[in-house]
């Protein structure tokens, strides 16, 4: 497998939770998966293994130098690319003046890289790359390594986890990432007059996933298609939806180190010391008996929350709800956040930033979980607010729409903030009920969405691909 991020190395979404566990899952199948993975500034590989020396990655007119390390985790071997001049920095994709500018390089160099640890040091036969970072790689497998045995019979998987991020680069850049012009004057990674390397993923690789159902079709529609769309019906017959699955090694109230008291469905009582502890974080212990709202979320358009705006004085003011909001991205966003915690400072808490263990402890300490997004490929917070009794409040959309239903959350359609005060106030409403809403958080806790049924979908998918 081919990707930008893998808990618990490099995280910022959803993407790297599913390179940390879905390679050990496949591996306790019997197939043999490992990862590739830039060698990030921040990624230590002082115990790693220097598994190959000066590798020679090939690209447009010259090539890069590259040390391999290879760390074990999991029982599922890690290879980090370690480049100083494209990987060394601290941020993963850009710092605070914005993207970095030579992305397309850093990845094309991951995906040339990995082919070379396919020749050296891992002989593969399915190569699964994972968003636009990876989209190189069935490009260059198809068209520049044709002859080398090393690569007879490989097939590529390329899976969709966010068709919003499209790698997109101009046309004279292309080279530096070793793609010559035919590929964008064929259109192979032409799109809408600049080069997208998503596109080339989409292209050339034999099998394409993404990572739920309601996702797979909606992302053949022009409303979720960012432009794709077209393409992706003329694909449609190597489309595939596979759910993610939940990591309860990492999401589990049981065993999960973070909170102040554990709890199950058969011990369900540990929830309520959760709720009061994470309030007391806040100074708003004396707010217990309110129903508590939590968010945990990038805040990029996708997720929707400019729709929330128009509803907090309603939830906040007159129907005295608490809410507690963690994250960071659009300024707007952060700033209608910012506009609110000081029009309610003993309701409203925004913790700006990325803080695993608060994570851990909101999906434990609320009693519902908002998630209003625009579009969702699969979304793993409300799988885990399921296990952990809280109540997932979602735009019936993508992966959202396909893991939670009428007995274990609410859901709304439409994208406008009417519909989504409809849907808060009916969870309210429900909540206040507390017999009606201990039963809901039972049977959402009880919900299984483990990995082992959707590995065992990918593993299928790579047996047919190896017999086709
Ligand atoms: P996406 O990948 O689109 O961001 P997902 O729901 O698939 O959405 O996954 C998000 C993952 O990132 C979850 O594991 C979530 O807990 C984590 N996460 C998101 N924002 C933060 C944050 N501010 N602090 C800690 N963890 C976060
Ligand atoms: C993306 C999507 C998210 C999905 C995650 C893992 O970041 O936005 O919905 O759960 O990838 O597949």
């Amino acid at each position: 497998m081919v990707s930008s991020e893998a808990a618990p190395f490099a995280k910022t979404g959803g993407l790297a939770d599913v390179l940390g566990a879905l390679p050990p899952e496949l591996n306790a199948l019997g197939d043999e998966c490992a990862v590739v993975l830039p060698r990030y500034g921040a990624i230590d590989v002082s115990k790693a293994e220097k598994v190959y020396e000066r590798m020679r990655v090939y690209l447009g007119g010259g090539f890069y130098e590259c040390d391999i390390f290879k760390i074990v985790h999991r029982g599922t071997p890690f290879f980090f690319v370690d480049q100083l001049g494209l990987y060394g920095r601290d941020g993963f994709y850009g710092d605070r003046y914005g993207e970095y500018g030579d992305n397309h390089v850093r990845y094309a160099a991951l995906c040339a890289a990995a082919l070379g640890i396919a020749r050296y040091l891992f002989p593969t036969q399915i190569f699964h790359c994972h968003d636009w970072q990876a989209g190189l790689l069935p490009l260059f497998l198809r068209n520049f390594v044709t002859g080398d045995p090393a690569f007879y019979g490989a097939k590529t998987v390329f899976t969709i986890h966010n068709l919003g991020y499209q790698g997109l680069v101009s046309r004279s850049k292309l080279w530096d990432a070793g793609v010559e012009d035919r590929f964008y004057a064929n259109g192979s990674v032409e799109f809408n007059g600049a080069a997208s390397l998503l596109k080339a993923g989409l292209v050339y690789a034999d099998a394409l996933t993404t990572v739920s159902k309601r996702y797979a079709a909606e992302i053949q529609t022009p409303e979720y298609g960012f432009g794709m769309d077209g393409l992706l019906r003329a694909r449609s017959g190597a489309l595939e939806g596979i759910l993610n699955g939940c990591d309860y090694d990492e999401w589990n109230p049981e065993t999960d180190s973070y909170l102040a008291s554990n709890y199950s469905v058969a011990k369900p009582a540990g929830k309520a010391d959760c709720k009061l502890a994470l309030l007391s974080e806040f100074g708003m212990e004396k707010r217990v008996t309110r129903p508590l709202i939590g968010v945990v979320s990038r805040l990029a358009h996708q997720k929707g929350f400019d729709l929330v705006g128009t509803v907090l004085d309603e939830m906040l003011g007159w129907r005295d709800s608490t809410m507690i909001v963690l994250g960071s991205g659009d300024a707007e966003v952060e700033s209608m956040f910012n506009h609110y915690a000081a029009k309610y400072p003993d309701r409203l808490v925004f913790w700006r930033g990325y803080n695993n263990g608060l994570a851990h402890r909101i999906e434990a300490g609320s009693d519902l979980f908002l998630m209003p997004s625009r579009y969702e490929p699969c979304g793993l917070n409300q799988m885990y607010s399921l296990r952990y009794g809280t109540l997932p409040v979602v735009r019936a959309t993508g992966g959202l729409d396909d893991t939670i239903d009428s007995e274990t959350g609410f859901k709304f359609w439409r994208f406008e903030s009417w519909d989504l005060a409809e849907c808060l106030r009916y969870a309210l409403s429900v909540y206040a009920d507390q017999t009606r809403f201990r039963t809901m958080q039972l049977t959402a806790m009880g919900r299984d969405y483990s990995w082992a049924k959707s590995a065992q979908k990918y593993s299928d998918l790579y047996r047919q691909l190896l017999e086709s």
